[in-house]
C-alpha cells in the first residue's frame, strides 16, 4: 500500500522490517519552493518520535551551519532517502532505499531546488549512482540526472560525521558555505551558466 498526498507519503508498507521498526513516516520537511534541498540518509531515533528529518544532534549541527551563512532551516528543504527509522540505526538496505526512491524523485520533481545537497555516503552513493568518498570530494558539484532531469548536487559529509572527527568540520562548514552561496543568488550566475 502507497499512498502520497503533495509532498508527504501518507501511507506506504513496502518494507516489512521497516513498518515494524517505525512510529511513523518521516516526511521532508521546509518551503515548497526551496532553492536548497538536503537529503539524509534515514530518520533516526529523534526523527521517528517527532516526525521530521534531521531534529536531533545532527540536526543541530546542521542549524548551526546554516545560521553561520546566513540561512534558517525554515529556509530550506530537508529530507531523507528513506523515510522510515531502519532498526537499530542500520543503514538502509538497497531494496529499501529503492522502495523509497520514486517518493523521493516526486519531491525533488516538485521542489525543483537549485541545488540538491547530499548529506553523507549513503545519500550521495544513492542519488550518484556510484561509489563516493565523501571526505575527498564534499563541496564537488556534479550534475546528475534525477527523475529524468539534470540536476546540480552538492556533495556533503554526514553532519554527525563532525561530531565523530573534528577535522571534518571545516569540510562541512565549508560546503554549507559554497551551498549558501549558491542559494543566495537564484543559483544560476553561480553555477557559471550566464
Ligand atoms: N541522520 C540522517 O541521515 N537523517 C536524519 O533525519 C537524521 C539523522
Amino acid at each position: 500500500m502507497e499512498h502520497m498526498e503533495g509532498l508527504s507519503v501518507v501511507d506506504c508498507t513496502h518494507c516489512p522490517a521497516l513498518v515494524d521498526s517505525r512510529q511513523q513516516i518521516v516526511n521532508g520537511t521546509g518551503p515548497a519552493d526551496a532553492d536548497l534541498l538536503f537529503v539524509g540518509e534515514a530518520p533516526g531515533a529523534n526523527e521517528d518520535d517527532q516526525g521530521e528529518p534531521f531534529v536531533g544532534r545532527s540536526g543541530a549541527v546542521l542549524d548551526d551551519a546554516l545560521r553561520d551563512f546566513g540561512l534558517a532551516r525554515a529556509d530550506v528543504r530537508i529530507t531523507n532517502c528513506v523515510r522510515c527509522r531502519p532498526p537499530e540505526n542500520r543503514d538502509p538496505s538497497q531494496e529499501e532505499l529503492s522502495n523509497c526512491r520514486g517518493y523521493l524523485e516526486a519531491e525533488i520533481d516538485q521542489i525543483d531546488p537549485e541545488v540538491v545537497v547530499t548529506l553523507g555516503k549513503v545519500p550521495s552513493e544513492h542519488l550518484l549512482e556510484r561509489s563516493v568518498g565523501v571526505t575527498n570530494e564534499a563541496g564537488s558539484l556534479v550534475e546528475h540526472e534525477l527523475g529524468g532531469e539534470s540536476r546540480t548536487v552538492l556533495i556533503c559529509v554526514h553532519p554527525a560525521a563532525t561530531l565523530y572527527d573534528r577535522s571534518q568540520e571545516e569540510t562541512f562548514e565549508e560546503t554549507i558555505r559554497k551551498a549558501a552561496e549558491l542559494a543566495g543568488d537564484g543559483g544560476q550566475s553561480k553555477l557559471g551558466e550566464f
